[in-house]
């Protein structure tokens, strides 16, 4: 009985491990509340540190992005788009993109932008897709 329980737990652990390597976790029920945002704020550190490769119109039709393997995507796509979480987005801004299996291009900002820039940035880049 001991042996069975010992193995459950191994496999267990492993699958855990597994899908973590692909997959963003921001604990359960994460969501960046829209209403407690800077969307100004997140305005100006996107132009800043995101606009040359996504984009100002968030498109990823810019210069440095046609250079880039694979490219940036298009914020703009709604299809797209609702097939991430928030916390997707969260955790690739944050961590960078081979987090949740993107291209390194798309490098960690945790040393750069503040908590709350990185939940604002969220936000911004869902609008971008939920504006018609
Ligand atoms: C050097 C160019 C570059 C810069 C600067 C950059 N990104 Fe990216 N980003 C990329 C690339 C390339 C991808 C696509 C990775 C892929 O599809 O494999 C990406 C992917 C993403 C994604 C995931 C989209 C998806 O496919 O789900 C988000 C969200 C994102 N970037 C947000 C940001 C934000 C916010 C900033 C600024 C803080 C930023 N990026 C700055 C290149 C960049």
């Amino acid at each position: 009985m001991k042996r069975i329980m010992f193995v459950a737990i191994a496999v267990m652990a492993s699958v855990a491990l597994f899908a973590g390597a692909k997959k963003a976790d921001c604990g359960k029920d994460f969501k960046v509340e829209k209403s407690k945002v800077d969307l100004k704020k997140a305005s100006e550190v996107y132009k800043k540190n995101c606009a040359s490769c996504h984009g100002d119109d968030g498109k990823g039709n810019t210069p440095t992005a046609q250079a880039l393997k694979p490219r940036p995507r298009d914020f703009t796509n709604k299809e797209y788009m609702s097939k991430r979480s928030d916390c997707d987005i969260y955790t690739v801004i944050k961590k960078g993109g081979s987090s949740i299996g993107l291209s390194p291009l798309m490098t960690p900002f945790e040393k750069i932008l503040k908590e709350d820039e990185i939940k604002a940035l969220v936000v911004y880049i869902r609008n971008f897709s939920n504006k018609k």
